[in-house]
């Protein structure tokens, strides 16, 4: 039986003041109080986990570790069939820039690029078929963890289009949609996102009855 969660102090294993908000406000309804990893001072661990999985718990165990109560971490990502589930845990990194392409930072345009660049390589009638993944993993200070995935299924369409959300949103357009999550209001995607199916999931097995 997977421990639950009770009405606790929370760490999110994030530096990020929007995921903290965001996670913190899908909590709140169940009595947990959410702090950020950042907050406490504690490091980032480096994410070198091979799968979503394993980079969630590295994340969600170093937080543990570090502050002796339980702690939530995500790892988020696209795969793409015909990539073989490329990028998947480097979608980010794919977004990095290097030197020579401009100043530091992410580019989400290129990271779009590349990702299409690689499919028309393949052929005009490549299976265009990808999905987001989200994986939420909880680790107890003692070494107890429980972990939640979810995916939304979807295609990718060229060129982007939309100006909502982030990252890969404006060339992904969920399964039975014709319009990308670039196209769709924030609550209309927080409803059948990945992010939403992994939390259903926690949510269920953590809090209910
Ligand atoms: P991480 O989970 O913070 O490591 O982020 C992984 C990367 O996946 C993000 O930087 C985004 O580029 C991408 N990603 C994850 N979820 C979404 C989404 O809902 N829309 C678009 N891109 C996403």
């Amino acid at each position: 039986m997977t421990r639950r969660l009770g009405a606790d102090t929370l760490v999110i294993a994030t530096h990020n003041a929007g995921k903290l908000k965001e996670i913190g406000a899908l909590l709140a309804p169940h009595g947990v109080n959410c702090i950020s990893a950042g907050s406490l001072g504690l490091p980032e661990p480096p994410e070198t986990g091979k799968t979503f999985v394993e980079n969630a718990l590295i994340k969600a165990r170093a937080a543990a570790q570090g502050s002796g109560l339980p702690a939530l971490a995500d790892d988020s990502g696209l795969c793409v069939d015909a990539l073989g589930g490329r990028p998947g845990v480097y979608t980010a990194d794919w977004a990095e820039r290097q030197w020579f392409e401009g100043p530091p930072g992410r580019d989400w345009y290129m990271a779009m690029g590349k990702v299409e660049g690689m499919l028309q390589e393949l052929g005009a009638s490549t299976d265009r078929s990808c999905y987001f993944a989200c994986v939420l993993a909880i680790a107890w200070p003692d070494g107890e963890q429980a972990v939640y995935e979810g995916r939304v299924n979807g295609t990718l369409t060229w060129p982007p289009r939309g100006t909502l959300g982030f990252g890969y949103d404006p060339v992904f357009v969920p399964l039975g949609d014709m319009r990308t999550f670039a196209e769709h209001d924030p609550e209309e995607k927080h409803g059948i996102s990945h992010r939403a199916d992994a939390f259903t999931k926690l949510v269920a097995e953590q809090f209910a009855g």
